[in-house]
């Protein structure tokens, strides 16, 4: 896939976990089908900063080795999320100057510590309640609303080079979610604030789709604002275990939004939320959904792989 992408100038892309880059068969399917690859977890804050005075770059610092041996970009996912924190954060009990400085100090090592080794960072993560208001976390409770900007100041700073994102889920149509969103990151360039891209989650499931038309004319409004738009997340869970319509459909579906990727006019990267079924994270997730990805438990091209890869091929 990755030869066709280049020549698209469009990077197709799956998270990854540092713990299974030994593993012939994973390595070898990144190396040849992907030219970008996202953290799944190693660089969320109970992961690389379990201690308040100690950082773990180990893992990360693996897929970062690993993208830039194999020509790969990386997205960093993700630095300022409400899950998984460590405890120390989550139940820490510190004054309003101390937050702020816990925050900046951790985006400017983390960050720094990947200065021009970063393509893309998901500064802020899932931000946004569905009724588009803002989700109460502990950085809203202990910060207030401008934890958001100040995220993606800190972060430029730290990597001026570093294209910086929102990203979210459910924010891929049209709807309220996807309206604050907009109106978000619109305040946001109005105000300055160095923020280059939106991230649209993608996880989907057969019986619940966003409406094509509505997905594109929602990246239109984004690149409107000069945004880019990244397709971060994508998968498209279905019930177990999966009939031969189930994954004719499922690749229906990847190749309908690698589609309209494609054809907006800054959809830059489609990134699908790991390799195999075999590691994905759905069955924990959602009780008797897996079968998401594109590659089975052994690692076989499914008819989703076909399908991005067709579409790739074409126009
Ligand atoms: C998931 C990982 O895939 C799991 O391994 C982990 O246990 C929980 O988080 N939205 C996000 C991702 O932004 O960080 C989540 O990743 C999936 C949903």
């Amino acid at each position: 896939m990755r030869t066709f992408a280049e020549k698209q100038g469009i990077y197709i892309g799956a998270a990854v976990d540092a713990e299974h880059l030994g593993e012939k068969n994973y390595a070898e399917i990144l190396k040849r089908q992907f030219n970008i690859l996202a953290t799944e977890n190693a660089l969320k804050f109970e992961e690389v900063h379990p201690k308040r005075n100690s950082y773990s770059f180990a893992n990360a610092d693996k897929i970062v080795a690993f993208a830039e041996a194999n020509g790969m970009k990386v997205r960093g996912h993700t630095l300022v999320w409400h899950l998984q924190l460590p405890e120390w954060v989550a139940d820490g009990n510190y004054s309003r100057e101390e937050w702020k400085n816990i925050l900046r100090e951790h985006i400017k090592t983390v960050v720094g510590h990947y200065k021009g080794k970063i393509y893309a960072w998901d500064v802020v993560n899932e931000a946004i309640n569905k009724d588009g208001s803002l989700r109460e976390n502990v950085w809203l409770e202990k910060i207030g609303p401008e934890y958001i900007e100040l995220a993606f100041r800190w972060a430029h700073e730290a990597d001026p080079e570093a294209l910086l994102f929102y990203n979210d889920y459910s924010i891929e149509s049209l709807n309220p979610k996807s309206d604050a969103v907009y109106e978000l990151v619109k305040g946001l360039i109005e105000k300055g604030v160095p923020i280059h891209g939106v991230g649209l989650q993608m996880h989907v499931s057969i019986d619940n789709l966003p409406n094509l038309q509505a997905v594109t004319s929602n990246i239109k409004r984004f690149n409107d604002l000069g945004l880019e738009v990244h397709i971060t997340e994508m998968d498209v869970r279905l019930k177990l275990p999966p009939t031969q319509e189930d994954l004719t459909k499922q690749a229906e579906i990847y190749r309908d939004m690698l589609k309209v990727c494609l054809s907006s006019e800054k959809c830059t990267a489609f990134v699908i939320w790991g390799l195999t079924d075999r590691y994905s994270w759905i069955p924990e997730a959602f009780n008797g959904y897996g079968s998401a990805l594109i590659f089975d438990e052994s690692y076989k091209p499914k008819p989703a792989y076909y399908s991005l890869l067709e579409t790739l091929k074409e126009s």
